[in-house]
C-alpha cells in the first residue's frame, strides 16, 4: 500500500490516485471536492509499479503522467471500479487505449494549455541548435574564445530558409506561427492528410515525409507518437536531408531512430540536432549522442513553465472531477 507518509485523505466516498506530486493548484482542486478521498505518491520520483499497482486498488479515479504506463496490468489492479483516468499531459501513448475502452474507462488529456510553452521551447531549442549556444557559451568558460573570428562558430539562419514540420497539429502550427516572422521562405508540412485550413495561415505546403526530408532547412517534429510514427524519423529519413539542415524533436523520443540519428550526425550527413524528448527517459549520460557537439538534449522541458504546468494540473484535476460525477469534461479523449 502507499506509505502513510504519502498519502493524504480527505472525505471518503470516490477514491481517486494521484501518482506523483503536481502542482499545488491541481491538488488544491481534488482536495476541495466534496466526497473525494485522495491518496498521492507525494514524491518528485516516479511512483514505483509496485506502488502503482497497490496504490490503484480500488480506485474510482486515476489522475497519471506521462512516465506511468497504464495498462492492462494496472487496469486489473484498479478492479473494475475505475471509472476514469486523466493524465497530465497532451499525450497520451502511455495509456493502453483499446484496453481502457473495452473496460469504459473515460480518459482526459490536457491539450491546448502547454501548445504556447511547448512551441516557445521548440524555436528556443531549434535556436540553440543552429546557432550553436550552448556549444559556443562553453567556449568562453573553457578560454575557448581568443579573439572574434570570422569563420568561427558560424551556424545557419532561419531567414530565406525551408522549414519542415512533421505533425502540424495544435504545437506544430504553434511552432510555425513563432518562426514565420524570422523570414522563413517556405513551410512544408507531412501528416496523415492535408490540412488546408491549418496551413493557410503560412502557406505551408503538404509533401510526402520523402520530400519533406529533401527540402527542408529545418525539420521540426511535432506529432503524436503512434504507430504510425514510431521510428519514422531513420537512416533513410536522415539519408534525404541535407548535410546543413538542422533536425529538431519535441514530441516523443521513440519517433526517432536515435542510433540513425547519431550516425547521421556523427558522420555529416545532416548539420546539428536538437531533442527534448529521447528514448530512454532520462538519457544514459554515458548515451553516444551526449558526445557530440552538433546534438543538443533537453530533459523533456517543453512545457515547463510554473503557469502552464499549474494549468495543466488544474485541467486534469478538473477532467477527473467531471468524470467522476459523470458530467462532460473539460477535455476529454475520444476513444
Ligand atoms: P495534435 O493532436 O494537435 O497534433 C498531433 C499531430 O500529429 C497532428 O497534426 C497529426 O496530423 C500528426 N500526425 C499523426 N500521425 C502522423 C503521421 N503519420 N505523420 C505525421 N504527422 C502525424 O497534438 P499537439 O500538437 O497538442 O501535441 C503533439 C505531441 O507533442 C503530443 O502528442 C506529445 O507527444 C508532444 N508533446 C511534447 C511536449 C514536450 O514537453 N516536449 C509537450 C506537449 C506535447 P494529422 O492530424 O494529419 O493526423
Ligand atoms: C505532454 O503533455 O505530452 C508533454 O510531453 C509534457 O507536457
Amino acid at each position: 500500500a502507499v506509505p502513510e507518509s504519502c498519502a493524504r485523505a480527505v472525505g471518503v466516498v470516490m477514491s481517486v490516485f494521484v501518482t506523483r506530486r503536481i502542482p499545488a493548484e491541481g491538488l488544491r482542486v481534488l482536495s476541495q471536492a466534496s466526497g473525494c478521498r485522495v491518496q498521492q505518491w507525494d514524491s518528485e520520483e516516479p511512483v514505483p509499479r509496485a506502488e502503482l499497482l497497490a496504490g490503484v486498488a480500488g480506485s474510482r479515479g486515476l489522475l497519471c503522467l506521462l512516465s506511468d504506463r497504464i495498462d492492462r496490468e494496472v487496469l486489473d489492479a484498479a478492479g473494475p471500479g475505475l471509472k476514469v483516468i486523466s493524465t497530465l499531459s497532451v499525450g497520451f501513448d502511455h495509456l493502453a487505449l483499446d484496453e481502457i475502452k473495452k473496460r469504459g474507462i473515460r480518459v482526459g488529456y490536457t491539450p491546448d494549455v502547454l501548445t504556447d510553452a511547448t512551441a516557445e521551447l521548440s524555436v528556443a531549442l531549434l535556436l540553440s541548435v543552429c546557432r550553436r549556444l550552448p556549444e559556443a557559451a562553453e567556449q568562453v568558460k573553457s578560454g575557448g574564445w581568443t579573439t572574434w573570428k570570422p569563420l568561427w562558430m558560424c551556424g545557419y539562419g532561419l531567414s530565406d530558409s525551408t522549414v519542415g514540420i512533421i505533425g502540424l497539429g495544435r504545437i506544430g502550427q504553434a511552432v510555425a506561427r513563432r518562426l514565420k516572422p524570422f523570414g522563413v521562405r517556405k513551410f512544408l508540412y507531412t501528416g496523415s492528410g492535408p490540412k488546408p485550413e491549418s496551413a493557410a495561415e503560412f502557406g505551408a505546403e503538404f509533401v510526402p515525409l520523402t520530400r519533406l526530408a529533401e527540402e527542408s532547412d529545418f525539420v521540426v517534429v511535432t506529432c503524436a507518437l503512434t504507430p504510425a510514427t514510431q521510428g519514422m524519423c531513420n537512416k533513410d529519413f536522415f539519408g534525404r536531408m541535407k548535410k546543413t539542415s538542422v533536425f529538431v524533436n519535441t514530441s516523443r523520443g521513440a519517433v526517432v531512430n536515435q542510433e540513425d540519428l547519431y550516425n547521421a550526425l556523427a558522420h555529416g550527413q545532416i548539420a546539428a540536432a536538437g531533442l527534448d524528448v529521447t528514448t530512454p527517459e532520462p538519457l544514459p549520460t554515458d548515451h553516444p549522442l551526449l558526445s557530440l557537439k552538433n546534438c543538443v538534449i533537453l530533459p523533456h522541458i517543453g512545457s515547463a513553465t510554473y503557469a502552464t504546468r499549474s494549468t495543466m494540473a488544474v485541467l486534469a484535476a478538473n477532467n477527473l472531477l467531471a468524470g467522476l460525477r459523470g458530467e462532460p469534461m473539460p477535455h476529454e479523449l475520444k476513444l
